[in-house]
């Protein structure tokens, strides 16, 4: 593909993947404000803008075998992990953003977990066996993430057991 043509998809895909984020989000706004049949338009044009995304994906060759896609999963993760979010995070202390500080603490948190959840995937797949089944508990608040039970308290926000999501 063309350099500009493919430079175009990756914005492209980028502003697709930003607003399916965002309608999901507002979706869940709505639903809270008792404004259920909005929030299933935010929702179905979240899959839309999804469909869009995926378009622009498969267009730019960058849907690969699951081994390989595991990687790419690792290399994004460890980016965040090593680089992006300790500089965000010194950042955010310098300038004393409190709220930004702990979204970052957050997902810094979670991201060092969910490099090693796919690392260990990777290893599995390559020898060419599913990872064992198991429930993946989600913290909805920080997004700390766990493989089999959920903690009685999130090790990084605290929150309880109970509210943990189910995956
Ligand atoms: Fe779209
Ligand atoms: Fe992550
Ligand atoms: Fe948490």
């Amino acid at each position: 593909m063309k350099k500009y043509t493919y430079s175009n998809l990756e914005a492209a895909f980028a502003g697709e993947s930003q607003a399916f984020m965002k309608y999901s989000i507002f979706a869940d706004k709505a639903e809270r404000e008792g404004l259920k049949e909005v929030a299933r338009l935010f929702r179905a044009i979240a899959f839309a803008e999804k469909v869009h995304a995926t378009n622009h994906l498969r267009a730019m060759g960058k849907i690969k075998d699951t081994a390989i896609n595991l990687q790419e999963a690792i290399n994004g993760e460890n980016y965040e992990v090593v680089e992006m979010y300790p500089a965000m995070d010194a950042v955010a202390k310098l300038q004393e953003e409190k709220s930004a500080e702990r979204s970052i603490h957050y997902a810094l948190e979670a991201e060092k977990i969910h490099e090693v959840m796919y690392n260990d995937a990777k290893k599995s797949v390559e020898s060419g066996k599913d990872i064992p089944e198991a429930n993946v508990y989600v913290c909805p608040t920080c997004g700390y993430t766990v493989i089999g039970e959920a903690p009685d308290e999130c090790p990084v926000c605290g929150l309880k057991k109970e509210k943990f999501i189910k995956f």
